[in-house]
């Protein structure tokens, strides 16, 4: 098989990831693999069947009913199968990101979806992004990317995004939700959210859309061919 490339992109929620991650994966032909929504669907699934997240037991027993697959659309879109149904817009909400956060620190659920994301890195060239790409899951990654912005930065973004969408947002609220997040992703034992040493850190505090994505690219086309 030739060689196939591989782009981490880690990070705190909110930090602009999936934007960023999408746009430059359409730009070089990538796939985008979009991690957080694999621990959303098994905490959406484990949802509906009335699971805590935090229940060990129900989790350990319940995880193996599940068959998550990702595929992907003619315009490259992921989607997210939960037992051969398509829940990619289902597993979209507030309640489900604290459950996902919740649910993605067992390591029984972290052990059953390691291989499932190296195959795809395997397979394709792709750009990842998620919390322990660039330490766990593809520790070889040829570009680690650590993108950042302060928490304020981060829940007003949302804020604005939501109210955008004519959805309601309280920046308090989000602002709570997305403190209470970095500290769960952070504080797990096992593969928690923290930079790789060979990571470089992006601070998109002040930053916006394209200078972000301008400086990723000069990052990626330092280190492979585009
Ligand atoms: O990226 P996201 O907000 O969709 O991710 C939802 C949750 O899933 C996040 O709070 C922590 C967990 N997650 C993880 O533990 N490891 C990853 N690689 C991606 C997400």
């Amino acid at each position: 098989m030739s060689k196939t490339y591989s782009i981490a992109i880690d990070g705190p929620a909110g930090a602009g990831k999936s934007t960023i991650a999408r746009r430059l994966a359409k730009e070089l032909g990538y796939y985008y693999v979009d991690t957080g929504a694999i621990y959303r669907t098994v905490a959406y699934f484990l949802d509906l069947l009335g699971i805590s997240p935090k229940d060990v037991d129900g989790v350990e027993r319940y995880i193996d009913e599940l068959t998550v697959e990702i595929q992907y659309d003619e315009d490259g879109v992921q989607h997210m199968l939960m037992n051969g149904i398509d829940v990619t817009n289902d597993i979209r909400t507030q309640d489900i990101s604290q459950k996902a956060s919740l649910v993605s620190a067992h390591g029984v659920v972290r052990g059953v979806l390691l291989d499932m994301q190296r195959d795809v890195a395997k397979q394709h060239n792709v750009i990842m992004d998620g919390r322990d790409i660039g330490t766990v899951v593809l520790p070889k990654a040829d570009v680690k990317i650590f993108l950042t912005a302060s928490a304020e930065v981060r829940a007003q973004r949302r804020t604005k995004e939501l109210l955008a969408k004519g959805q309601k947002a309280q920046y308090e609220q989000i602002l709570k939700e997305i403190q209470q997040r970095d500290y769960q992703d952070t504080h797990r034992p096992i593969a928690p959210l923290k930079m790789a040493k060979d990571s470089i850190k992006v601070d998109t505090s002040e930053m916006d859309i394209e200078q972000v994505i301008a400086a990723i690219r000069e990052i990626v086309e330092r280190k492979i061919p585009v």
